[in-house]
């Protein structure tokens, strides 16, 4: 379904009832890698899975965005959704926006999952690169996006072994509006640093890694999780950047297990 949130239409995908968990995606992805969270979820939790203004099914805004105004329309859309409070769920770029919800609003939160993600700045070689990737979007389309980041996603053995997965990916990432992306790019690009916020997170938290990821190397990920007070840190073996889709059953376990343990 569509929400007008912010002035802008946003697309959401909802399935199941109960405590309402909301996942937010990463770059250049969309709802559609919550996909086997969303299936084993759904019997006890009211599973809530936007797509990032921009990107996925969502309008592409005209104006520049911020990671806060990604932020923003998730308050909006708890508002329109009668939603109090939320375990709150970011991959990758999902956490950054993760991040900036707990600066805005750590009140709307009872938990939180941040999977393969990383709580620094880019320095100016990120920044650098990302400016880079815009340019690209602007030549190539949303292909630039994706063929830099497809190799990055999966393991080499699950590129090779799982071609249908491959080819959803491209499908999925090949699809984005590539201005919409070019947002996202600059969104995160200048995006503020993080470090400071994790010793005022009050909520378990749960933190998965991928071992072979390294746009969010395991020990980076280790050193945020030591920061944060209720964190417990897991690494799922034989999975890169993308461990939701790549090792479903093992990251599923975890959040289940999680999720049976925190009260909303
Ligand atoms: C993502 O998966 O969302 C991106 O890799 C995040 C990033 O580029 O920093």
């Amino acid at each position: 379904m569509k929400k007008t949130l912010n002035h802008t239409q946003v697309y959401v995908e909802e399935k199941g009832q109960g405590t309402p968990v909301i996942l937010l995606h990463g770059f250049p992805l969309d709802h559609q890698m919550w996909r086997p969270q969303m299936e084993a979820l759904a019997a006890s939790y009211r599973i809530i899975a936007p797509d990032l203004r921009g990107m996925g099914q969502s309008d592409v805004p005209a104006t520049n965005v911020s990671l806060e105004d990604y932020a923003d329309d998730i308050l909006a859309l708890m508002d329109e959704m009668n939603i109090k409070k939320a375990a709150l769920g970011g991959f990758s770029m999902g956490g950054y926006v993760a991040f900036a919800l707990l600066r805005k609003a750590p009140e709307r939160f009872s938990a939180l999952i941040l999977a393969n993600t990383r709580p620094e700045a880019d320095g100016p070689e990120g920044r650098k690169n990302r400016m880079n990737m815009a340019v690209a979007l602007y030549d190539k389309g949303a292909a630039a996006a994706r063929d830099a980041m497809l190799p990055k996603l999966l393991t080499e053995h699950t590129r090779q072994s799982q071609p249908q997965l491959v080819e959803e990916l491209n499908t999925v990432m090949g699809g984005m509006p590539p201005e919409g992306l070019v947002h996202a790019s600059l969104a995160m690009a200048f995006r503020q640093d993080s470090v400071d916020l994790l010793a005022s997170i009050h909520v378990p938290t749960l933190v998965i890694a991928g071992e072979q990821d390294a746009i969010a190397p395991p020990d980076v990920m280790k050193t945020m999780a030591d920061q944060i007070q209720q964190a417990s840190f897991h690494v799922i073996a034989d999975a890169s950047h993308l461990t939701p889709l790549e090792q479903p059953e093992a990251f599923n376990a975890l959040l289940t297990d999680f999720l049976g343990r925190i009260t909303v």
